[in-house]
């Protein structure tokens, strides 16, 4: 299956203006030719646009949240209309930072979805488990579920413009990650789902990425695996030469 693989930086609330620059400036012509690998960079929202200003043929940038709905009174708050309005092109929805501290819901997660792919912009959408769901050894159970809700009402035709990020949250920022096999696993768990969601055909056009403390040293061994289609990193993100490395990993996909 040709699915373009594609790393995504999540720059969480790391950066100030200057570095933020600086790092576009050292990446922008650097990175592996958008038809080959998908580079983004999700950037804080203050950054964005200056980020997108200046991205290159080949670098893309995204935000690292939005509000589900179009306009109103939500202080504090930005719309997919906004992020559009500025050329964003990516959104990470449902990141499990913001699920545990900022309470966002399986339900919100779906309306924010839909109403990303409404504006065009590309959701990568996440979801992963808890230590504890790993342990009890319900981790394909529940990442199934969150993958059911965070599609309803979804369109084939507007799944097709989603991604999916599977991030075990005790593999997030602390250096532990998944086993290639652990992730392969749960990440063919999940297309199984959208196979029943969409059908084969659907499905397997949809993109999975692995995400939880990717690294130069270990993104060529998780991206060897079938189903794994590229990664959401935090850490290895913030510095350009660390993340041209991991995209050009994925040039071997
Ligand atoms: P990490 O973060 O690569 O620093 O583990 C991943 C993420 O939160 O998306």
């Amino acid at each position: 299956m040709n699915r373009i693989p594609m790393i995504a930086g999540n720059w969480k609330m790391f950066k100030t203006k200057d570095d933020a620059l600086a790092f576009i400036y050292a990446v922008n012509v650097k990175v592996p030719e958008k038809e080959k690998v998908e580079s983004v960079i999700c950037a804080p929202a203050i950054f964005l646009r200056d980020l997108v200003k200046r991205e290159g043929e080949d670098l893309r940038i995204g935000a690292q949240n939005m509000h589900e709905l179009d306009e109103g009174a939500y202080t504090g708050e930005i719309s997919a209309g906004m992020l559009k309005s500025y050329g964003v092109e990516y959104v990470v929805i449902g990141h499990s930072e913001r699920r545990e501290y900022y309470n966002e819901t399986d339900e919100s997660v779906n309306k924010k979805l839909i109403q990303a792919v409404r504006h065009e912009i590309t959701p990568i959408v996440c979801v992963g488990e808890s230590l504890e769901i790993r342990e009890n050894g319900t981790t394909n159970t529940f990442v199934k579920d969150q993958v059911v809700k965070a599609y309803q009402n979804v369109t084939e035709k507007e799944a097709l413009e989603t991604v999916i990020a599977y991030e075990p949250i005790w593999a997030i920022g602390t250096g532990k990650t998944a086993t290639p096999e652990q992730a392969n696993e749960t990440i063919k768990a999940i297309r199984d789902v959208l196979v029943e969601l969409y059908g084969t055909t659907v499905a397997e056009q949809i993109r999975i990425l692995y995400g939880g403390s990717v690294k130069p040293n270990n993104v060529d061994e998780l991206l060897a695996q079938s189903d794994i289609d590229g990664a959401l990193v935090g850490g290895a993100s913030l510095d350009p030469d660390s993340f041209l490395t991991l995209v050009n990993a994925a040039l071997n996909k």
